[in-house]
């Protein structure tokens, strides 16, 4: 497979959607570092599968469009339907998920070939899944970190953008080591999405390549 992208030469801006199902900090990390310029996006919609999430809230606090369209007693199509309709009339180029507690569809995945991107608390391809943080801390790893990806029709399995690497203390518990996990993903998420929306890349097999130099 060989794919290539090339965002960084465009006048406008990126338009991204955001799903979420939760708290959302990762959401508002994306967020702050597009309203500071850092990444050439504009988070137009943000969607989240459970109306009580706080991530909307934070969302609405920004003025960013927000919408909860709620999975429950839904099948996954219909489901998926309606947030590839509201996608789709927000003119959205990329979806980031951020904590969306969903498995997509190989359908819903083709509908945004390689425009998909996913954070993981841990370093694929160990611990995909839920609880990556607690999986890793009881294995008894002595680095984690987190890892965004490209979305493909697996769990956690995609291409790999950028990893950031933890080194687990003796004295961590599971929490401790979650917690600063966490401050590395807010730095991955906006460094991955800028890396892909202002430099050529490809993906060769399963490796996504940036241009030299570029
Ligand atoms: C993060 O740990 C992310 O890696 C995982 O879900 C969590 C979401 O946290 N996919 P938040 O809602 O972004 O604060």
């Amino acid at each position: 497979m060989l794919v290539c992208g090339l965002w960084g030469n465009q006048l406008s801006r990126a338009r991204v959607g955001v799903l979420l199902s939760g708290r959302g900090s990762n959401f508002l990390a994306l967020a702050e570092a597009c309203r500071r310029g850092e990444v050439p996006a504009e988070i137009v919609l943000v969607i989240s599968n459970r109306p009580e999430a706080p991530g909307l809230g934070k969302a609405q606090e920004l003025g960013i469009p927000a919408v909860a369209i709620p999975s429950k007693g839904l099948p996954r199509e219909e489901h998926e339907g309606l947030l590839l309709a509201a996608l789709r009339k927000a003119q959205v180029d990329w979806v980031c998920l951020a904590g969306y507690m969903r498995l997509l569809s190989p359908s819903f995945v083709a509908a945004f070939p390689n425009r998909i991107l996913n954070i993981h608390p841990a370093l694929l391809p160990a611990f995909p899944g839920l609880d990556a943080q607690k999986q890793a801390w009881e294995y008894g790893v002595k680095v984690s970190g987190c890892t965004v990806h490209l979305v493909d029709a697996g769990c956690d399995s995609g291409p790999i953008v950028v990893q950031r690497v933890v080194a687990v203390r003796d004295d961590d518990t599971a929490e401790t080591l979650a917690a600063r996990i966490l401050e590395q993903e807010h730095i991955a998420y906006p460094q991955a999405l800028r890396l892909l929306l202002t430099r050529p890349w490809r993906i060769e097999g399963r490796r996504v390549v940036f241009a030299l130099g570029a």
